[in-house]
């Protein structure tokens, strides 16, 4: 079984989004527009309330998938279909935007440390204009695995070692683990061969994926194959790192903001049917 390798090495970019949330965008940037079927990776973390307290106040989608991934903190999210939920620390939510939503994700403190990711996932041309559907999350009913000594992973989507996520019937068949190595921890992972995948390390100083060592806040685009090898030196600090992976859709992409649909006629109705109030 082929091995993963690091195929494009890419740093985030800092920037602002909302009303003047700081973030950092990793995918969905000049250096990595996207890594079909992912669109966006953004991450955010800070402890000063400025830099998150303005939040994401009502705004649209349409045509994809929305995840957040809440590492701590708490965020309100409210749509105009009367849906709203609280994401807490260690939760996710598995939002599919479908023929559209308009929704806001707001903080709910003033202060302490708010840290997660918001990944993008494209839908296929037939489930665009699906009805939109949620799937919230609470920490507990995210299984953890420890396949390997000094290894724990938790399992958001996909499977681990006969451990399946919480997450289900999404159609590009995600694979969405965050995993944590102790120095000298190693793990082969196996991730379904011709899925595009990608690994970004947020926590420690590096993890060797593969041939290469990726850095903190440096994500690896993978190559395709049926395993990734991670592990963390022995006189290396503990790390942490997102391993996600999807089935990609090889269709073409019209993208305008929070609308991404196939093609450009199609932009322009779902600005017409969002101004019109038809979302
Ligand atoms: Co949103």
């Amino acid at each position: 079984m082929a091995s993963r390798k690091v195929t494009r090495r890419v740093r985030g970019i800092p920037t602002s989004d909302g009303a003047g949330v700081k973030l950092t965008r990793v995918i969905g940037q000049p250096k990595l527009d996207s890594l079909d079927p992912f669109l966006l990776l953004d991450e955010f973390g800070s402890d000063s309330a400025n830099d998150y307290i303005s939040g994401f106040p009502d705004h649209p989608h349409r045509g994809f998938e929305t995840v957040t991934y809440m590492l701590d903190g708490r965020m309100r999210h409210r749509d105009n279909h009367g849906n709203s939920g609280l994401l807490e620390s260690g939760s996710v939510q598995w939002m599919t935007a479908g023929r559209g939503i308009v929704h806001s994700e707001m903080p709910e403190q003033d202060h302490g440390l708010m840290r997660g990711f918001q990944l993008w996932v494209n839908l296929a041309a037939k489930d665009k204009m699906m009805q939109p559907r949620y799937q919230d999350i609470a920490p507990d009913k995210i299984p953890g695995v420890q396949p390997a000594a000094g290894v724990t992973a938790r399992v958001v989507a996909g499977e681990l070692f006969g451990v399946t996520g919480p997450v289900s019937g999404i159609a590009i068949e995600p694979v969405y683990l965050d995993v944590a190595l102790q120095p000298g921890a190693k793990l082969s992972v196996p991730l379904p061969e011709n899925h595009s995948a990608f690994a970004y390390v947020f926590e420690g100083e590096g993890v060797r994926v593969g041939e290469d060592t990726l850095g903190l806040r440096e994500l690896g685009v993978l190559s395709p194959g049926g395993v990734v090898e991670l592990s963390v030196a022995a006189d290396a600090p503990a790390a942490r790192v997102l391993l996600v992976a999807g089935r990609p859709l090889n269709e073409q992409v019209a993208r305008y903001g929070p609308f991404v649909m196939n093609t450009p006629e199609q932009i322009v109705q779902a600005m017409q049917d969002y101004q019109a109030g038809r979302f």
